[in-house]
Parts: C-alpha cells; sequence; structure tokens
C-alpha cells in the first residue's frame, strides 16, 4: 500500500465487523484505505465497501490503494455525518458494518503545509477539508479572547489557557504554528514530557472541523444506516470524543423509560443497540510499540438489535 499511515487495531476492526461476502460495509473516515482494504479482503469475493473522507488528497490515496477491488470499492468526497444521503445515492438501503476511525491521519499530520504540526514551520491551517470553512489563523487572529480561552480550555483542556490566549493577543496576526507553538512553549518555561502545543493544537484542530459536533450529529445516522445485526465501530484518540461516543452507545443500548422514578413505568424507547465491549478495545504493548501513534486509540463496538 502506498501509505505512511498504519492503520491502528486493524484486527480488531476486521474481528469487530466481521465482514462476510454478501456484505455492504461504510468506512466513514477512509483516509488512504488501510482498514478499507482489510475490510475489502475479508468480505471477498462480493461484499461491497463505500469509503468516505472530506479529505481531496487522502481519497486521490485511497482510489490508487483500493483500485485492485475495481467495482467493490466506492469512494466519496463527503463528510460521515452524510452518510444516510450517500447510502441512498449508491441505492443502499442499508449496511452491514461502519467504521469510523476519528481523528487525523499520519499523511495529514506529517505534510507541513497541512499546518496540523507543530514540528514543522507551516501556514496555521489545520482544515481537513481545504475547500471549506475558517483556518486556525483565522480562528486565532478573530475570536474575542473569552472565547478563545473557552476553547483552549474546553476542547484542549490547557490549564494555561488565559496565559496563552493574552499571549496570541499580542502576537496577532500570527500566520505560521512555528508562531504558535513558541508562544505556548513559552508558557511553560519548565520541561514537559509531551510538548506543551500538543493540547492547544488539539483543541484548535477540533474547533476548526467541529470535530465534536460531526460525531454527535453522526452516530444516530451510522446507527440508522445499518440492518439489524450490522455493528458500528469507532476508534476514538481523545478523552473528549470517546466520552461522546461511550454515552451514545450507552443511552441507546438502555430501554428508555418515563418518568424513570415510578414504580409502574412505561418502557418509551426500546434499546437499539448492544455494546459488543463495555469497556474499549486498546492496542497491545507490540502496536504501541510498531506505532505509536496508536497509543491513545480506544474502540468501541455496538449491534444494532
Ligand atoms: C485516522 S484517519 C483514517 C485512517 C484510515 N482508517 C486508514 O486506515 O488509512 C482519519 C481520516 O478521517 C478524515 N475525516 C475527518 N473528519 C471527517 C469527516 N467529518 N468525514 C469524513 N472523513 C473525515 C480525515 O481527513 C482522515 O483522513
Amino acid at each position: 500500500m502506498n501509505t505512511p499511515h498504519k492503520p491502528v487495531l486493524y484486527k480488531e476492526i476486521i474481528h469487530a465487523l466481521q465482514p462476510i461476502s454478501t456484505g455492504r460495509y461504510v468506512d466513514g473516515t477512509v483516509g488512504a484505505g488501510g482498514h478499507a482494504r482489510g475490510i475489502l479482503e475479508a468480505c471477498a469475493p462480493d461484499g461491497c465497501l463505500l469509503g468516505l473522507d472530506v479529505d481531496r488528497q487522502a481519497l486521490a490515496l485511497a482510489r490508487e490503494n483500493l483500485a485492485p477491488y475495481g467495482q467493490r470499492a466506492h469512494l466519496a468526497q463527503a463528510s460521515y455525518n452524510s452518510i444516510l444521503d450517500v447510502i441512498r445515492g449508491l441505492g443502499w438501503n442499508a449496511v452491514d458494518g461502519i467504521l469510523l476511525d476519528l481523528g487525523l491521519s499520519s499523511m495529514q499530520l506529517d505534510t507541513p503545509e497541512r499546518g496540523f504540526s507543530f514540528a514543522q514551520d507551516a501556514p496555521l491551517d489545520m482544515r481537513f477539508d481545504r475547500d471549506l470553512g475558517l483556518t486556525a489563523a483565522q480562528l486565532v487572529n478573530t475570536m474575542p479572547e473569552a472565547d478563545l480561552v473557552d476553547l483552549l480550555f474546553k476542547y484542549g483542556e490547557e490549564p494555561r489557557a488565559r496565559r496563552i490566549v493574552r499571549d496570541i493577543l499580542k502576537a496577532r496576526p500570527l500566520t505560521t504554528t512555528a508562531q504558535l507553538a513558541g508562544i505556548v512553549k513559552r508558557a511553560y518555561p519548565e520541561h514537559s514530557r509531551i510538548h506543551p502545543a500538543t493540547r492547544t493544537f488539539q483543541a484548535l484542530r477540533i474547533a476548526v472541523n467541529d470535530e465534536l459536533a460531526t460525531v454527535g450529529d453522526a452516530l444516530p445516522k451510522a446507527v440508522s444506516a445499518l440492518r439489524r445485526g450490522g455493528r458500528l465501530a469507532v476508534i476514538s484518540f481523545h478523552s473528549l470524543e470517546d466520552r461522546i461516543v461511550k454515552d451514545f452507545f450507552r443511552s441507546a443500548s438502555k430501554d428508555l423509560v418515563n418518568p424513570p422514578y415510578e414504580q409502574l413505568y412505561e418502557v418509551e424507547r426500546k434499546a437499539i443497540l448492544k455494546e459488543i465491549n463495555r469497556k474499549p478495545v486498546t492496542p497491545g504493548e507490540e502496536e504501541i510499540k510498531d506505532n505509536p501513534r496508536a497509543r491513545s486509540a480506544k474502540l468501541r463496538v455496538v449491534e444494532k438489535l
């Protein structure tokens, strides 16, 4: 495969989705197609896969990598939260399995001009879909101080958000990743194990791409897209995202009773999901050694009832 991105929890995803040869699968974050290829291999000879990504460059790579699967692989530049429209467009009623491998790929992180990394100096961009929305530079240069502090607290859990934002305001306009990383570094003169800009960069990336709202919006749609017995597998890389996935899976796996405190209650909505694993699946030591970026991955899997 032509990709520097190593698919995370690869075997675990195939095991979770249990692809079959009559099946239809959606990889909502196809990236370079690493997991997609595994799913296509496992559902040979007739199973099909639809791969979605908002990043045109990622799709071009997926197209190249999935070309050997011919008509069995479909690709579209679309957000995973438009899954229902895209599968209808293909004439698919329901699908057997869906994967969401959230966050960014190694290609995106390691391409300096995408502006995701503080390790290389580049324009402060961070958009997954470069045709849309505001760049990280536009955000840091235009947001009111209080909102920017809030953003770093909420999406980055950055304890020194106030100090960092004060320095951002003094330095505006910011245009590059190095300028921003330098400001954060000055707020942390002491040595720290991880680069202090990690949290600020995460917060901005989440905001630029509206990542948390997109996941929250997409999960019920993904469940609607599944047939009964179909599975949804989600890999998240930070606690804010994992909490959204966990809370949705947990509440949709319980009957909703109303009012919940009465002895004689009515079931208002039956559980629609079954949790396959109550605790998230995480990479083993060997995978982390081979691919340190897998370190924070958490996989949750549900089955539609
Ligand atoms: C961790 S990578 C996926 C890697 C892929 N599983 C593989 O094995 O190559 C996440 C991908 O999700 C894409 N992405 C981010 N937000 C998206 C969205 N709302 N809809 C579709 N794709 C999105 C990113 O552009 C990126 O390519």
